[in-house]
């Protein structure tokens, strides 16, 4: 079993769906986690690790505001005095065919779900090195893959990010640190409920493995990555999708 013991990780939309599921594995594998989200919306989150005899603590924060992204990383540096897990996870989708879409649904997305990585990825790469190593896991999308109508500020978003995971993977290579990319395709959470039925029904016919993904299909492979048998993969995408893009 993969362990984590020791091990520091700050997940980012941990209050529900993957990212709480994130969460809840690598506590239940040793690892203490900072479970960040908006409002106090991490502490069920929290409870629920803790009630389990995981460590955890929730950090309050919007991911697109780059001062609290660096007070949490400085806080989890005071309390726990290292950083080795970031799994960049937080993630809104503004769906909209683009001759339509708003320019701040287009803005936001990009921020929520691209610049935010950015800022997170900056903050804890300093510590990383220091520490000489580390693991960054972005959470993109088989949409950033392979396109999805309606979906052009999601995909670019999640396409940004293989992008920037391969060339900060490059940077990073030599200080130990590996920096990889989970694409899941569909995953029963909130946030496919916004998608039409139809929307859901076509996608869904695209699986060969049959069945819409569950969070802990995504958290297992995050956890992988995350792990010290993971020490030789880096600027890599694993996709996580039931097949239904190869
Ligand atoms: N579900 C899928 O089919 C699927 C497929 C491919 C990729 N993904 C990606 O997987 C990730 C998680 O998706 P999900 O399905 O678990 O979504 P979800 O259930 O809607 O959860 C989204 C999470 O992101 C957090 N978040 C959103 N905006 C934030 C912000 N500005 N600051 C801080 N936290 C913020 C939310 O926290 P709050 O409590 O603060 O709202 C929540 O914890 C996303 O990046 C998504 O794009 C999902």
């Amino acid at each position: 079993m993969l362990d984590l013991s020791g091990k520091v990780a700050i997940v980012t939309g941990a209050s529900r769906g993957i990212g709480r599921a994130v969460a809840v594995l690598l506590a239940s594998r040793g690892a203490h986690v900072v479970a960040a989200a908006r409002g106090e919306h991490a502490a069920a989150t929290v409870a629920a690790i803790q009630a389990a005899g995981g460590r955890a603590d929730a950090a309050s924060l919007d991911v697109t505001d780059t001062a609290p992204v660096h007070a949490m990383v400085g806080g989890a540096l005071e309390r726990h005095g290292r950083i080795d897990i970031l799994v960049n996870n937080a993630g809104i989708a503004r769906d909209q065919l683009l001759l339509r879409m708003k320019r701040e649904d287009w803005d936001q997305v990009i921020a929520t779900n691209l610049t935010a990585a950015f800022v997170c990825a900056q903050a804890v790469l300093g510590p990383m090195i220091k520490q000489r190593g580390g693991r960054i896991i972005n959470i993109s999308s088989v949409v950033g893959q392979a396109g999805n109508a309606g979906q052009t500020n999601y995909a670019a978003s999640k396409a940004g990010l293989i992008g920037f995971s391969k060339a900060l993977a490059r940077e990073v290579a030599s200080r130990n640190i590996t920096v990889n990319v989970v694409a899941p395709g569909l995953i029963d959470t909130d946030m496919i409920r916004t998608i039409s039925d139809k929307a859901r029904s076509d996608w869904a016919a695209q699986i060969p493995l049959g069945r819409l993904g569950a969070t802990e299909d995504v958290a297992t492979a995050v956890c992988f990555l995350a792990s010290d048998e993971a020490s030789y993969i880096t600027g890599q995408v694993l996709a996580v999708n039931g097949g239904m893009y190869m």
